[in-house]
């Protein structure tokens, strides 16, 4: 178009353009048009209300008489149901517990070294609660961190011979947090299907790809790792910016046995992939020192990337922590959520920690004893007919599966509850152990014994000797 030819009016300039454009396009245009003026014509307009739209109280009451709340309990949930009485424990937790008014050997708490009642471990947390008072009132980064949370943090990290450890106020919170802080939504997680709730919950809270490997099989890792590679080297650029981690239990609480962690970590070290160990039940445990699965193996503390720990079994005290490689567990302190966003563990606890681990450092003679106690159970336990003794020779958690079991796994676990019931009205405290409906496959049921390095050997053989006669009565009648 020249400039002679420039049009001048709008009218001039629709009809040029009229003129000019394929009549598709003009078609297309004069729908929109149209489009759009029936909105801003005919489309009901938000309109806050004004004073004069005031529902009257009759109309207000007549929508809330209509209102029908979503139930906060499933349906058909008995308002009956009487919940499970726990049993109640009045006085220490030692070796001897005081369940429900009858006096018992406690078979039933996970107090490996028997530090609870260790009087030193009480002497120094008295001393702590009266310089420190008794809880902690704020998280880490909020006047939480206390002068014994650094003295704990420093000695856990010199006992695991890690760079660097971090405190959490639960050993619960100290996996389900970690996991999380690395791994993200679209990361992968090769996981062993073996693995206790805490760690399952850790898991969920990544939104990460989980891929479970059979427990303890490393044949079937193996397949799920090669497998992945084979997809990275399809999509390299997909590969390059997916992370990917291992997740295992050294000493499985809810199995009593032990992960092949010189394989894990040979896998770790072939696909380079960051090894994350729960190391809860192995803790003051396995090794000469016990200081764990990697002491026990002969390996290198850093061939595991992040070792997670419940300070509440083995320590006796309360609260958990993960210990690896400065840089990596310095990333927790910004992204762990139970660290940033929960209480700190109570002075008083850290000191019980601080002297625990003085106990662990100065006799190593627990551990073997632990270890011999947990070995002569087993020894006791062997041969009773109807049930099967499972777990490593020296994991003081002592699982008893029903080697028959009925297509029924609650009636299994009632089978078991009144032998457990029957144990504690003999004197012996045992547990069943209890899962969740959400848990990923739910172990089957069993009786869950734990012994401590404090247990005499009289008292393993009365306490074996009320669990078979126990068994005897209903497993084998039955
Ligand atoms: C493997 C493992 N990690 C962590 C925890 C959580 O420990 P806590 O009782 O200190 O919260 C448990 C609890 O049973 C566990 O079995």
């Amino acid at each position: 178009m020249s400039s002679s030819e420039f049009p001048v009016t709008v009218f001039e300039a629709i009809k040029a353009y009229l003129d000019q454009a394929p009549t598709y396009h003009v078609a297309v245009e004069a729908i929109l048009i149209a489009w759009i003026c029936y909105l801003l014509l005919f489309s009901k307009r938000y309109r806050p209300q004004s004073k004069h739209d005031k529902l009257s109280k009759e109309e207000e009451d007549e929508l809330i008489g209509e209102w029908n709340p979503e139930p906060l309990v499933p349906d058909g949930y008995p308002s009956d149901r009487e919940v499970d009485p726990s049993p109640i424990v009045t006085g220490t937790a030692g070796a001897h517990i005081t369940v429900n008014g009858k006096e018992c050997l406690n078979l039933a708490t996970l107090n490996f070294l028997g530090l609870l009642e260790n009087s030193t471990v009480k002497e120094a947390a008295a001393r702590s609660i009266q310089k420190y008072g008794v809880g902690s009132c704020g998280p880490r980064g909020f006047y939480g961190t206390v002068d014994v949370h650094l003295e704990l943090e420093k000695r856990l990290a010199k006992f695991t011979q890690r760079e660097e450890t971090i405190l959490y106020s639960y050993g619960f919170a100290a996996v389900s947090s970690c996991i999380p802080a690395y791994s993200k939504r679209r990361d992968i997680i090769f996981v062993d299907e073996g693995v206790a709730f805490s760690i399952q919950k850790g898991l969920v809270a990544s939104r990460s790809k989980l891929k479970y490997f059979k427990h303890n099989d490393m044949a079937d890792l193996h397949r799920l790792l090669e497998e992945q590679r084979k997809l990275d080297e399809k999509n390299p650029a997909k590969a390059k910016v997916t992370r990917k981690f291992m997740v295992a239990e050294a000493l499985y609480y809810n199995w009593g046995d032990l992960a092949p962690l010189p394989k894990l970590v040979e896998f770790r070290n072939k696909y380079r992939i960051p090894l994350i160990l729960d190391e809860s039940v192995s803790f003051g445990v396995l090794g000469a020192t016990g200081r764990g699965a990697t002491e026990h193996f002969e390996l290198d503390p850093e061939d595991v990337d992040i070792m997670c720990v419940s300070l509440d079994m083995a320590v006796a005290s309360v609260g958990g922590f993960c210990a690896g490689k400065a840089y990596v567990i310095d990333h927790q302190r910004l992204s762990g959520l139970g660290y940033c966003f929960s209480a700190s563990v109570p002075p008083m606890m850290a000191s019980a920690a601080i002297e625990g681990l003085n106990i662990m450092e100065g006799d190593g003679s627990i551990f073997t004893r632990l270890r011999a106690n947990a070995k002569k159970m087993r020894e006791l336990l062997f041969g009773v007919s109807g049930v099967e003794v499972c777990g490593l020779e020296a994991c003081p958690v002592i699982h008893l599966r029903v080697t028959t079991p009925t297509s029924c796994q609650e009636s299994d676990q009632q089978l078991l509850q009144t032998i457990a019931d029957e144990c504690i009205a003999s004197g012996v405290a045992i547990v069943t152990a209890k899962y969740l409906d959400e848990e990923y496959q739910k172990p089957p049921p069993s009786l869950r014994l734990t012994v401590s390095s404090e247990h005499t050997e009289a008292e393993l053989t009365t306490a074996a000797g009320v669990i078979k006669q126990a068994i005897a009565k209903h497993i084998l009648a039955s």
